[in-house]
């Protein structure tokens, strides 16, 4: 067949068909830090290119926590602003608000029917906030794994990139989205499964010695992307060590191996060769690898700081996005969405 440029365009639209598709999102919850970057931005921006990928701003998510209408607002802008910051480009990623898509709000609603009360009290991340915040364990926090399968399966989404917290809430999803085939016997969800470039899922840790970076962790355990150099030398300089170790090749304790990781997501590796060595023979200071740690963040984020300064300026482009996102993302929903309603019966009159 002779190359024509009817025939181009539609081998370009074929191509686009064979992509696989990859869903992701971040909730609109404050400014984005290290462990978001490393742990999902990082890959969202790599995928733009290579899949059919959307990128939402997980709005409906944050509601858990009731903010008030204003701070609402900023953090969904501060999310999208990040994402553009970043490197996501809106012309190669469709980028949206999850709330922009009512079609996820319905499939949240259809799975919920089929997700069983035993096995959502069951999620880690349900357990810890009634742990944490046992005066407000809402339905909302409970169905939290449902409304993450149905922001997924509406695009029917097979790679999902996401940091390691996120691993036991994609295997709802592929349960969910084999029930709903099993159930009324089709194949409309296919399994999506957590996605990271590297080997494993990534897991960033805090600054303040014991368990992950998180935005909600208290305001010295995470570094922001838009951080200052100051807030940055500052939050690091304070970083939980201990006095040294105290024979050679000795196992590194929890707080120290924290330290570790970051340079190891940061630096540069004759950087972290550099201080694995020192650690090893016993001869290191913490506070020069605190140092040269946070100069490295500082190199790291510098530019995307820069960036976000810029975009946060520009509301027409933000909302001209948005806009845009919108209605690519509710093109690839609503096809999902009314095979949904057929296959369960919904298509009275
Ligand atoms: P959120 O906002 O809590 O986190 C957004 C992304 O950042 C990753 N992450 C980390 N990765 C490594 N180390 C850390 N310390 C760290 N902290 C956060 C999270 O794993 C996540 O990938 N429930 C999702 C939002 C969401 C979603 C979805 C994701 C809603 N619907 C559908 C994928 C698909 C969340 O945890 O957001």
């Amino acid at each position: 067949m002779a190359a024509s440029p009817a025939n181009l365009n539609t081998n370009a639209y074929l191509r686009n068909l064979m992509k696989e598709t990859v869903v992701s999102g971040i909730r609109s919850t404050g400014r984005l830090h290290l462990g978001n970057f490393f742990g999902a931005m990082q890959n969202f921006v790599r995928m733009q290119h290579e899949y059919n990928c959307f990128f939402f701003i997980a709005d409906y998510h944050s509601l858990t926590t009731h903010p008030v209408p204003s701070d609402l607002h900023e953090n969904v802008k501060q999310v999208l602003v990040e994402y553009l910051a970043c490197g996501l480009n809106p012309e190669s990623a469709t980028i949206y608000i999850q709330s922009d898509l009512p079609e996820t709000a319905e499939l949240y609603l259809l799975l919920n029917m089929n997700a069983y009360v035993g096995e959502l009290e069951r999620v880690t991340s349900f357990k810890e906030k009634i742990r944490k915040q046992p005066e407000n364990i809402n339905a909302g926090l409970l169905t939290y794994p449902t409304l993450m399968a149905a922001d997924i399966l509406i695009h029917r989404g097979t790679k999902v990139p996401v940091g390691k917290d996120q691993e036991q809430h994609l295997e709802m999803s592929r349960t969910f989205g084999n029930r709903f085939n099993r159930m009324y016997r089709c194949e409309l969800f296919p399994e999506p499964v957590a996605f990271n470039f590297g080997t494993q899922l990534v897991k960033i840790p805090g600054l303040d010695g014991s368990g992950k970076m998180g935005k909600s962790e208290g305001e010295n355990n995470a570094v922001f992307l838009s951080d200052t150099p100051e807030d940055i030398r500052r939050k690091v300089m304070r970083a939980v060590t201990d006095s040294g170790p105290v024979s050679p090749n000795q196992e590194k304790p929890e707080a120290i191996k924290n330290i570790f990781a970051l340079m190891d997501a940061v630096s540069e590796k004759e950087t972290l060769k550099f201080f694995e060595e020192k650690y090893n023979d016993m001869s290191i200071r913490y506070g020069d690898m605190k140092k040269q740690l946070a100069e490295d963040m500082i190199r790291f984020t510098g530019p995307i700081r820069e960036k976000i300064g810029e975009l946060s300026r520009d509301e027409a482009t933000l909302h001209r996005i948005a806009r845009r996102g919108a209605e690519k993302a509710r093109e690839s929903a609503s096809s999902t969405l009314s095979e949904a309603r057929h296959a369960i019966g919904i298509r009275h009159f």
